[in-house]
């Protein structure tokens, strides 16, 4: 059931939008309301034209186009993965029964906040980032970020596409207020914390990008699983794009580490601050912080709200249909992590309410790998130095230890204990000031800030010094 997706039309697709005029009208008068948002919004640097991935079908093969383009032209479409008609449920009441092609009345209002919720974290992400371009520490980097940029921002049109179509005059006011909404703001914050931190340097970039595009990832994956089949049919392509910002976050760490760790070695010394790179004690630090304000990103450890939503059928579990049960879990139980008598522990709950925990433990095991994989990086420099992630207690804000402070070795803490000892563990003003000095832009094809690694391959088989982007 492939749909070539037709360029010539104002707003690509895979969807057949000709064949729905009030849709397609609908979409046409959002346009230039997103351009607005891209332009007061979006990437501050001034460029001519960038090196980027266009998304132009959904089959396995060549779904992608590389080339140069001004980001203003970029071609944001919608496009869902393709429809396989025999699907099924996968999981809760309705198990077994066909997915749904339209939304059940009974779930609208559930389906269209988990729609919105998705939505509004991807123009935050875009709204983080407006400022890093202008000091990129090479091409190659900028055009990186330039990609992720139009990415979410093609995301904010696949949750548009689908609030507009399956959600009526309701769904089309929440379109909007996906752009009213905005990172930081007094007024109209995005939905979830993290997305209202900035991202005012390039490790917090790939932090970012590390830890809480993964996030994404796995909220992704729950939704694919959605009964209702274009909610699933959306996010299952999106995930395909996803997988790039997943890896300019895991080798932009990597690259930091490994310079810091040749800087270290070069001079035998961890105080590395003065030779101009990142100290691994801040690395460390500042993972410590994005890790931690992720981890809220998964809610609370029980949750009446997502119990239902399994139950219902519109988010499931990540990896749902490799997992060994009755996808129904209505007799199981699983443990969660709690505070309890002044203790953090663990403890039984019904599998239902425990799901927010699942996903988060789910996650915690993906973001070991990456620590895991800088630490080898490490050992290989010959250090004996290693990163870890923090307790899952460290630093929360949501959830069992939202009210308590520990440490990231998990050892409860006094309020006064937390507020002497806190600037060991997140990155200080100075240690802020520090990175941020270091953040001078090379825009020189072939040319890397001598704070990061160059990276081990180009994009798309273009070597490192390619003019991925032409500044204007
Ligand atoms: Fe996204
Ligand atoms: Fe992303």
């Amino acid at each position: 059931m492939t749909m070539a997706s037709d360029y010539t039309e104002k707003i690509p697709n895979n969807v057949d939008l000709r064949e729905d005029r009030r849709l397609q009208r609908a979409l046409e008068s959002w346009q230039p309301n997103f351009l607005n948002w891209w332009e007061s919004m979006g990437p501050t640097l001034p460029t001519r034209d960038v090196y980027l991935r266009t998304a132009v079908n959904v089959g396995r093969e060549g779904w992608a186009h590389f080339g140069h383009v001004p980001m203003r032209d970029y071609r944001w479409g919608i496009f869902l993965a393709e429809r396989d008609p025999g699907r099924r449920i996968a999981f809760g009441e309705h198990k077994g029964e066909p997915a749904w092609q339209k939304v059940p009345g009974e779930y609208r209002a559930d389906l269209q906040r988990l729609v919105v919720i998705q939505g509004d974290t991807e123009p935050a992400s875009v709204e983080q980032q407006r400022n890093l371009g202008a000091t990129a520490p090479s091409l190659y980097d900028l055009r990186n970020l330039f990609q992720v940029n139009v990415e979410e921002g093609r995301h904010l049109w696949a949750m548009v596409y689908l609030l507009h179509a399956y959600f009526g005059r309701e769904g089309r006011e929440e379109a909007e207020e996906l752009l009213h909404r905005n990172s930081g703001s007094e007024d109209a914050p995005r939905i979830l914390g993290a997305f209202n931190e900035e991202t005012p340097d390039w490790l917090s970039f790939y932090m970012f990008t590390y830890f809480t595009d993964r996030d994404g990832k796995y909220q992704l994956g729950t939704l694919k699983e959605s009964g209702f089949d274009p909610l699933s049919r959306t996010c299952e392509f999106m995930l395909k794009e996803e997988a790039h910002h997943m890896m300019v976050g895991t080798t932009g760490v990597d690259r930091v580490v490994a310079r810091t760790a040749q800087v270290m070695v070069e001079n035998d010394t961890d105080d590395v601050a003065a030779l101009g790179v990142i100290p691994l004690n801040v690395i460390q630090k500042y993972l410590n912080f994005h890790y931690s304000v992720s981890l809220d990103l998964f809610g609370g450890e029980t949750s009446t709200n997502v119990a239902n939503y399994y139950t219902a059928g519109l988010k499931g579990r990540w990896l749902e249909e490799r997992r060994k049960d009755d996808h129904r879990l209505t007799s199981d139980a699983m443990m969660i992590d709690t505070f309890s008598d002044g203790e953090i522990g663990q403890t039984e709950v019904s599998a239902l309410v425990g799901l927010n925990s699942d996903l988060r433990h789910e996650y915690i095991s993906d973001c070991q790998s990456g620590v895991n994989r800088w630490n080898k990086i490490l050992a290989e420099a010959g250090l004996t130095q290693r990163l870890a992630l923090p307790h899952i207690a460290f630093n929360r804000k949501v959830g069992a230890f939202g009210a308590i402070e520990a440490s990231p070795g998990g050892e409860q803490l006094t309020a006064d204990e937390w507020q002497r000892s806190k600037g060991q563990w997140l990155p200080t003003d100075v240690d802020k000031t520090h990175v941020r000095s270091l953040m001078q832009p090379v825009h020189e094809r072939g040319k890397i800030a001598a704070w990061i690694a160059p990276p081990r391959n180009g994009i798309n088989g273009k070597p490192f010094e390619y003019d991925y982007v032409h500044l204007a």
